[in-house]
């Protein structure tokens, strides 16, 4: 079944000039790409984003890192689009992430891992109108 998943291209990878490489990678792995922009969150928006990490220790940090610059958000289609994007991902922290991901090829830390992407229908439900409404 066709599902939708919300990726982001998060600021370091921005500042790296990796966006490029990402998205011909989102291609390559036959996910369909169906919106996509860019933008400068503020910390507020930051911190609605990633909401459900509130109550963590890196939430403060975390949306600090995510308002620091520019991202790229992209709404992707295609079969178990969610799970595909979060393999291609890789784990949270580049150091685990299997050879060939992107985190892998492209995170410098747990925090700074180059991308994000939805976890499950509800959370990818609430990240698209987030972005695109
Ligand atoms: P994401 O939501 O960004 O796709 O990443 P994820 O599911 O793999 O990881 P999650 O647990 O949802 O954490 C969200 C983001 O918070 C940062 N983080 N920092 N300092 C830390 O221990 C820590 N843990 C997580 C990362 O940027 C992570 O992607
Ligand atoms: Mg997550």
């Amino acid at each position: 079944m066709k599902e939708r998943t919300l990726a982001i291209i998060k600021p370091d990878a921005v500042r790296k000039r990796v966006i490029g490489k990402i998205i011909q990678r989102i291609e390559d792995e036959g996910l369909e790409i169906l919106e996509m922009k860019m933008v400068h969150l503020t910390k507020e928006e930051a911190r609605q984003f990633y909401y459900i990490h509130k109550e963590k220790a890196f939430y403060d940090s975390l949306t600090d890192f995510m308002s620091s610059g520019r991202v790229v958000a992209l709404l992707l289609e295609g079969e178990k689009a969610i799970s595909h994007w979060r393999e291609v991902m890789g784990s949270t922290d580049p150091a685990e992430a299997k050879p060939g991901t992107i985190r892998r090829l492209y995170g410098f830390s747990v925090e700074r891992n180059a991308v994000h992407g939805s976890d499950s229908p509800e959370t990818a439900e609430y990240e698209i109108k987030f972005f695109f409404g």
